[in-house]
């Protein structure tokens, strides 16, 4: 057994009297390609917060890459290589797509970014990587601000790689596509975790996706895991029917 990437043991967190996660226990191996399910407010997302630092927890630990990081900022688990995806609020739309890239990979480094300065060779041979890996090439001269919902969440994927991360956190990551623009994003998924072996956790709401590209899923419901298991397990599995086809457990 490889030591998990990611080790999370006994983690609360309460909001406002309710708990939005509870008692979570939770291991990812390195290189895994893993999806988090759970019905609305079923606390995916503070789950995902938690780990890439924007909420504190109460109590509970998470180690990532050998180390504890719980109570660190964001800026600094960002830097151990953990990248939270779809965040709008990383682009900025009247920067081209190829200066948010550029941007994204200088901030990475450490240094201001300049937009008039000479770029080096290394960040320019990274951006060009990113676009096009992205499928971004051909829109890169337009502002952020203008591109389509579908593209707008490339370009935050693109921002989240030119973090060079270890574990990408994809929140809802096709959330607003179309079919074509989900399929293309879910295939860019997949190689990135085939090809690099980049490490990935996502959230989804159409079960077709979530089945066809994860290779395990934990189902969260208020807060807590209900289980983890291959997309043929969790299918069988008679308290995520009674969840997802009754509304209540
Ligand atoms: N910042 C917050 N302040 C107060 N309550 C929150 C906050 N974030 C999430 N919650 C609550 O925590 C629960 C889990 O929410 P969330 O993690 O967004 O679920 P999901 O992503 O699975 O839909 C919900 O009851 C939600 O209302
Ligand atoms: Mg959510």
């Amino acid at each position: 057994m490889s030591p998990s990437i990611l080790e999370v043991r006994d983690l609360n967190k309460v909001f406002g009297g309710i708990s939005a996660t509870k008692n979570v226990d939770f291991d990812l191996a390195p290189g895994a390609k893993e999806a988090i399910i759970g019905p609305n407010g079923a606390g995916k997302s503070t789950f995902f917060a938690l780990v890439s630092g924007y909420h504190r927890p109460d109590t509970g630990s998470i180690r990532f890459d050998g180390k504890e990081i719980t109570g660190q900022k964001p800026h600094e688990i960002a830097r151990l290589g953990i990248s939270r995806a779809f965040q709008v609020s990383n682009i900025f739309p009247r920067l081209t797509v190829e200066e948010n890239v550029r941007s994204a990979i200088q901030v990475r480094r450490g240094k201001a970014f300049d937009l008039f300065s000479r770029a080096d060779m290394v960040g320019l041979e990274r951006t060009e990587e990113i676009l096009s890996l992205c499928n971004l090439s051909p829109k890169r001269s337009r502002p952020a601000g203008e591109l389509s919902q579908g593209d707008k969440k490339k370009l935050e994927l693109s921002l989240a790689l030119a973090g060079q991360p270890k574990l990408l956190l994809l929140d809802e990551p096709t959330a607003g596509m179309s079919i074509e623009e989900t399929k293309e994003t879910m295939e860019l998924v997949d190689r990135l975790n085939a090809t690099f072996g980049l490490t990935i956790l996502f959230t989804e709401h159409d079960m077709a996706v979530v089945f066809n590209h994860a290779q395990r899923i934990t189902l969260l419901h208020r807060g807590q895991i209900i289980m983890t298991g291959t997309p043929a397990e969790v299918r069988a599995n008679e308290q995520v029917q009674k969840i997802y086809l009754g509304g209540q457990a």
